[in-house]
């Protein structure tokens, strides 16, 4: 699968760009009640090791990604393309540019999270050579979230 660069313009998003951002991300079903998608936007912009990368047409955002390099691993969060624009390409070309930011920062292996009922998603990475790992995800709330 050849990514198309050219016609898909990945930039860094800024804080002006979160609106639309997150505007995607509820039209692709990735936000969830118990996490802000408003903070966690602002939380990897300003991170000094995470960015959120984007394609951007006029006043939309038409594709997004959240890059964070741990210090280990690299980690991509908040993969959409517009609904409308989709099996265009556009998503293969935000990984590709997702890897190419871990990789610049000295990244060897790259990890994602894919929930077990999105079965579009996870034939997606497949199709980009990603493989599941003889892992159980584990996790804590250290700051729980306000569930009134
Ligand atoms: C997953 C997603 C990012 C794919 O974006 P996209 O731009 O449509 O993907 P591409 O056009 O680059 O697809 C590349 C290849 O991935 C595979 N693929 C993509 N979407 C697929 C689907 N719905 N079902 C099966 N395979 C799919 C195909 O092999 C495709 O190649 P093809 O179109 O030549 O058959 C998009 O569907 C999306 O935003 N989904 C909702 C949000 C989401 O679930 N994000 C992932 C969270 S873990």
């Amino acid at each position: 699968m050849t990514p198309t660069p050219d016609r898909h313009r990945i930039t860094e998003l800024d804080g002006g760009h979160r609106g639309a951002a997150v505007e995607l991300w509820h039209r692709a079903g990735l936000t969830r009640r118990w996490n802000s998608p408003e903070r966690d936007f602002d939380r990897a912009v300003a991170g000094a090791s995470s960015a959120v990368l984007g394609v951007v047409d006029g006043d939309a955002v038409v594709a997004t990604a959240m890059v964070g390099d741990d210090g280990h691993r690299g980690w991509i969060y908040y993969v959409a393309v517009d609904p409308d624009r989709r099996r265009d390409g556009i998503g293969v070309a935000i990984i590709c540019a997702a890897e190419a930011w871990l990789s610049s920062r000295g990244v060897a292996k790259v990890e994602l999270m894919v929930r077990t009922d999105n079965d579009a998603a996870r034939l997606f990475y497949e199709a980009l050579g990603y493989g599941r790992q003889d892992v159980v995800v584990l996790a804590r709330w250290l700051d729980a979230p306000d569930e009134s």
